[in-house]
């Protein structure tokens, strides 16, 4: 499979069995991730890799029981492994503080950065991973935290100045039961109301 064909291949999946992962297949999809650029060599990104009782525990800290008879994508729940993306500011202000990036001026304050690198980084590498979810035929789904990223912090002893991008479901698709949402019916915008070529 081409790189290509896994972007062309690709949908989020939001119904999942409850097959688990191969045992070892979460670290190894992570450490490939992780190999995405990072500003400044940083490697400021860091995961949080959930499997068993912890995906229990992370729906049960964003998604409470009597919630979930509601939540439009029940499939979700199933998937048997989660990865939370986290971009650590701090590695970002030391590193730029380092004498070959003085003159950038971002090592003193993270609210001087116009792009937060950490975040930019942390979604390359939570791409990667879907990417190569989708190479090792699995299904994904990338979401948000929403209002609860401290509760995910407090659960699971993520440290303060972690920031967490969102969350990545994966696991194997359910053969039955996906139910698509009002976001994936949207159609792909053409390519020349996108592309701006030489001048916007
Ligand atoms: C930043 C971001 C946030 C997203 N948040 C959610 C979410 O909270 N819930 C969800 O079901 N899908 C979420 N998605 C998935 C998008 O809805 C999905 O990628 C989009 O509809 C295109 O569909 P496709 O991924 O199947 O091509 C998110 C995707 C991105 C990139």
């Amino acid at each position: 499979m081409t790189v290509s064909d896994a972007l062309r291949d690709r949908r989020s999946c939001r119904s999942f069995a409850t097959t688990p992962l191969a045992a070892g297949a979460l670290d190894d999809l992570v450490d490939r991730a992780r190999r995405t650029p990072t500003a400044g060599n940083c490697q400021g990104v860091e995961f949080l890799a959930l499997e068993g009782a912890d995906v229990s525990a992370y729906w049960d800290t964003t998604l409470p029981p009597d919630r979930r008879g509601a939540f439009p994508w029940p499939g979700l729940v199933n998937a048997p492994a989660l990865v939370l993306a986290f971009g650590l500011p701090g590695r970002y202000l030391d590193r730029y503080a380092e004498p070959d990036k003085e003159g950038t001026s971002l090592g003193g304050s993270a609210t001087a950065w116009p792009v937060p690198y950490w975040l930019t980084d942390a979604a390359f590498a939570a791409m990667a991973l879907q990417l190569l979810a989708v190479e090792a035929g699995l299904g994904c789904c990338f979401f948000g935290l929403f209002e609860h990223e401290e509760a995910v912090r407090e659960r699971f002893g993520v440290p303060d100045d972690a920031r967490a991008i969102g969350t990545v479901a994966l696991g194997h698709p359910a053969l039955v039961g996906g139910r698509t949402s009002a976001s994936t019916a949207r159609p792909r915008r053409p390519l020349d109301e996108v592309l701006h070529r030489g001048t916007w």
